[in-house]
């Protein structure tokens, strides 16, 4: 066996279209703070010392990756123009192409969550870098949960306990060998760890906090730009 220490790779999926966001260019490439969206994750993603190769997932038609430049955000950063028809095949494709050992750790994240920091990434790294599962950011429900009565239009069949409920985030960070297996039966999934949960096992949740938030509708964009502009400011 190799005893050379695991590598960190991030898998950044942008292959996906926005529908909900409706707007006339891919929601990855909406103008944000004077930057296309998904640089904010790739320059989070870049600065942390311990990841070597940022992948970002790129449609295979995407014709926006090149009119602009990327070049300040280095060397480690990489495009792959292997974007599958679901978010699951994107970062499954990706791993496909990945020269990478059994070993080595993979953080897949949402291009879409542009407010991630360093300190979000260093957390999950931190509370992951010796589990024999891996595991993802998450943050506990707050909120009182409603389900709603599909046959009566936006009235309360019910409470639901939020006992024991998260929020599911990005990054989810697995062992390239585990990731391949579980994205290779899985295709269904909206998330890595519900593909690695489909093999038996019981990813970590590592507390984050709702800053991290999936860019999705039109409505997030201010709030996005907010939260960034607000940090810019305060480390000025
Ligand atoms: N994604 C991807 N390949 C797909 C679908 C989605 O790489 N076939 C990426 C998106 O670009 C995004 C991330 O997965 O960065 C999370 O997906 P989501 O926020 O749902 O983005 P979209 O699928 O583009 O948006 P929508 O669901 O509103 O169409
Ligand atoms: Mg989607």
């Amino acid at each position: 066996m190799s005893a050379l220490p695991p590598r960190f790779i991030a898998i950044v999926p942008a292959a996906g279209s926005g529908s909900r966001m409706r707007s006339e260019r891919p929601k990855q490439y909406i103008e944000l703070n004077e930057r296309p969206l998904l640089w904010h994750a790739l320059q989070t993603l870049t600065r942390v010392p311990r990841i070597d190769l940022v992948l970002v997932v790129l449609a295979p038609d995407d014709s926006w990756w090149e009119r602009f430049d990327w070049s300040a955000l280095g060397e480690r950063l990489r495009p792959m123009f292997v974007g599958g028809d679901t978010r699951a095949a994107s970062v499954a494709n990706a791993l496909a192409q990945l020269d990478a050992a059994e070993n080595d750790w993979v953080l897949v994240h949402d291009a879409a969550r542009a407010c991630l920091t360093v300190a979000h990434v260093d957390t999950l790294i931190d509370g992951l870098h010796d589990d024999p599962v891996g595991g993802l950011l998450a943050v506990p429900v707050a909120d009182t949960l409603k389900r709603a009565d599909r046959a009566a239009a936006a009235r309360v069949d019910a409470t639901v306990s939020r006992d024991d409920l998260w929020q599911a985030q990005t990054p989810q960070m697995f062992r390239y060998g585990l990731l391949r297996r579980a994205l290779g039966h899985e295709d269904k999934v909206t998330d890595e760890a519900g593909a690695v949960e489909a093999l038996g096992f019981q990813p970590r949740l590592i507390a984050a906090d709702i800053t991290n938030f999936k860019v999705t509708y039109p409505q997030d964009l201010a709030l996005a730009a907010q939260i960034l502009l607000s940090r810019k400011r305060a480390s000025e």
